[in-house]
């Protein structure tokens, strides 16, 4: 029977500006999938959309239309992201599928039924971007110790799962099986941050939160969506529904491939519901590292994905599928974090794939082509040839090794150790020599078919990585089933072979990266100039304490925010108000992002006559403080304090 191999990414938040780090994770599993389905296992590659939650619900609210409506199109733009990248998954699960919905509310009744669910009170802090809890002694100054930005305070009616009983299984379960979590430094993380202080029960359901997945027992509350989202990894195959044939025949996973950020989610969090369900927990979990650039995390909400280069789609059409899932497989160590530059993305590709690699490929073929029109004989080795033979032989070998560590960089090296031998090869060799001396053409169909060889093989290496020139550069070779085998000398004298276009145009860096740079120039060349130092201004007349009680002010919460239109100084948002909202534009779109500022609790004066701002109707007015540089701040109450609180 076939190993099988089951592996997953994370499902992603249907946030849209979709950057190259989104695909990171990505990538390696579709490499890993096709690794494995080449080595002719039977594989399960799973990857989706995580769609419920307070995010999606605020961001649908901003926008008065329906979470789905919000989601549909994002979905739709991933799933073209994946196609243009060639991710070949198995199934796209969304969370808002029918069956996984199923799933996750047996999920919840197993576990309440057995006593791991019980209900009580959260009072606690929400960090909405990352959709997680905090205790006050975890925030660190006050905010999000994951990402940085502002918590909410919330107290409501709970169900919670106890989690504080499986903190001893978990660290059991690293200490018996070390491969579970990784890289090493992984586990000090969880172990050291987490479990050693011991868990607290979680909570698991929210009554405030309506765009989510019904608890079946009780349903005004919604599930947790986390809970929610990790489920999908055994709700796509079925589980808990009569139809769980693939949960027996796959489960449980070879590999959740995750970012670092949301390894505690999926090692500690995750194996602990498994442990609840008496269901086994997955072979692995590994927290890879992140594309930065200038050394911070490539991310929407940080503002360091600039489109023009860092987008997907326009990576895609300019280099090519394979220039993009090239670079993330190769230039990121394995486990660690990599610096993102345009200039080292176009150099590796060009050195890489366009002068190595394209290079063989090409001289290679076009040499048999000429000479000879189809596979020379193999004849006898000399000179050079033993040593290519036996570093191309090997080559699986090495493959093998480093893509049952993962390490996609490491087997991509070894490939390319290959390749560049071969281009050695040719210098050492000179066929072009030979083929001027009828005497040496004996000698001359051997290095040609050494060649052919190295190219075949290498070819059918960088298949699971590349999808798209090792195919071409493979079909060139008549298409027989000796093209596929691993064997050096499969290919038979006589194969017909053709002559290839180039399969990667040689780019010129310096005229591509000058390209690049007036992109970047005019988008600075839009962000406005410091503005000069004010003058000290004048005190303004007193106010009598009447004058100043016209004056309504109270706290508010910002639950959505974005640019106005056609202005580059004003944001829109939309401010909480205890139990109503308001409108609101403010100048403060050069100080803070629309994302920033979700969530941030503000004080606002809500009893000034309404007007319109750019066509944008504004009830209210935010208080900023600013600094003699004309820098605004938002003025926020120092301690939590509910919204549409008095400010007096
Ligand atoms: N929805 C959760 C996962 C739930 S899984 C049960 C989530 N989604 S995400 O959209 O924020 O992230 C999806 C993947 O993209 C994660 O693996 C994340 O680490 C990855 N990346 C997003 N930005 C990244 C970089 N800059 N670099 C590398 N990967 C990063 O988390």
């Amino acid at each position: 029977m076939a190993k099988k191999y089951y592996i997953t990414t994370p499902i992603y938040y249907p946030s849209g500006n979709w950057h190259i780090g989104h695909c990171y994770t990505t990538v390696i599993c579709d490499a890993l999938a096709r690794y494995h389905k080449q080595k002719g296992e039977e594989v399960f590659f799973l990857t989706g959309t995580d769609e419920h939650g307070q995010k999606v619900e605020k961001e649908a609210l901003k926008r008065g239309i329906t979470p789905r409506e919000f989601i549909d199109p994002l979905v739709s733009e991933l799933k073209e992201m994946w196609k243009l990248l060639d991710v070949g998954y198995d199934r796209f699960i969304r969370t808002t599928d029918e069956d996984h919905v199923r799933g996750v509310q047996q999920i919840y009744e197993k576990l309440y039924r057995s006593g791991d669910i019980y209900k009580s009170e959260y009072e606690g802090y929400y960090c909405t971007p990352c959709e997680a809890f905090w205790t006050e002694a975890q925030l660190k100054e006050g905010k999000c110790p994951d990402c940085g930005r502002d918590v909410a305070l919330q107290k409501e009616e709970s169900y919670f799962f106890r989690l504080s009983k499986y903190a001893p299984r978990i660290l059991k379960l690293y200490e018996d099986n070390p491969a579970f979590l990784q890289p090493k430094s992984r586990v000090n993380e969880m172990v050291n941050n987490f479990l050693k202080a011991g868990l607290s029960d979680l909570s698991v359901s929210r009554t405030s939160v309506k765009w989510g997945v019904p608890l079946p027992f009780d349903q005004k509350h919604t599930a947790y969506v986390w809970i929610d989202a990790l489920s999908n990894y055994i709700t796509a195959l079925g589980y808990g529904s009569e139809n769980d044939g693939l949960y027996r025949k796959f489960w449980p996973a070879d590999l959740h491939l995750v970012g670092k950020e949301i390894v505690r989610f999926h090692a500690i969090i995750w194996p602990a519901i498994l442990m609840a369900l008496g269901e086994p927990v997955p072979q692995q979990i590994y927290g890879h590292g992140w594309l930065l650039i200038g050394g911070e995390k490539l991310s929407k909400s940080k503002e360091n994905a600039r489109p023009e280069l860092t987008d997907p789609y326009e990576l895609v059409k300019r280099y090519g599928a394979d220039a993009v899932r090239y670079y993330l497989l190769r230039e990121i160590p394995f486990g660690s974090d990599g610096e993102y530059t345009t200039e080292r993305f176009l150099l590796r590709v060009n050195a890489d794939l366009a002068n190595d690699y394209g290079n063989l490929v090409s001289r290679t073929q076009a040499m048999i082509v000429q000479s000879f029109g189809k596979i020379p004989p193999r004849g006898k080795e000399e000179g050079p040839d033993g040593e290519l033979i036996a570093l191309a032989s090997s080559l699986f070998e090495r493959v093998d090794a480093d893509m049952g560590a993962l390490n996609a960089p490491d087997a991509l090296a070894h490939i390319f150790e290959v390749i560049g031998r071969a281009n050695k090869y040719i210098d050492e060799t000179t066929p072009w020599l030979l083929a001027k001396d009828p005497a040496k053409r004996d000698r001359l169909g051997a290095v040609l078919y050494n060649l052919a060889e190295v190219v075949r093989i290498v070819s059918l290496a960088l298949r699971p990585f590349l999808t798209r020139a090792p195919q071409k550069a493979l079909s060139a070779f008549g298409g027989g089933e000796e093209v596929l085998s691993p064997a050096f000398g499969a290919l038979e004298e006589g194969t017909p072979i053709e002559k290839l276009a180039p399969l990667f145009p040689r780019l010129d860096v310096k005229k591509e990266l000058a390209e690049v740079e007036k992109l970047v120039a005019a988008l600075q060349k839009k962000a406005a100039p410091p503005a000069p130092a004010k003058p000290a201004e004048a005190p303004k007349p007193q106010i009598s304490f009447e004058e100043f009680q016209k004056l309504e002010l109270k706290v508010g919460e910002v639950v959505a925010c974005e640019k106005v239109k056609k202005s580059e100084k004003l944001l829109h948002e939309t401010v909480k108000l205890g139990d109503k909202t308001i409108s609101v534009v403010s100048g403060i779109a050069k100080f803070y992002t629309p994302e920033e500022m979700v969530g941030k609790k503000v004080v606002v004066v809500t009893n000034l006559a309404p007007a319109k701002l750019c066509g944008v109707l504004s009830e209210g007015m935010i208080l900023c403080a600013e600094d003699g540089a004309g820098r605004l701040s938002l003025v926020s109450p120092e301690r939590a304090v509910e919204c549409g609180a008095t400010v007096r």
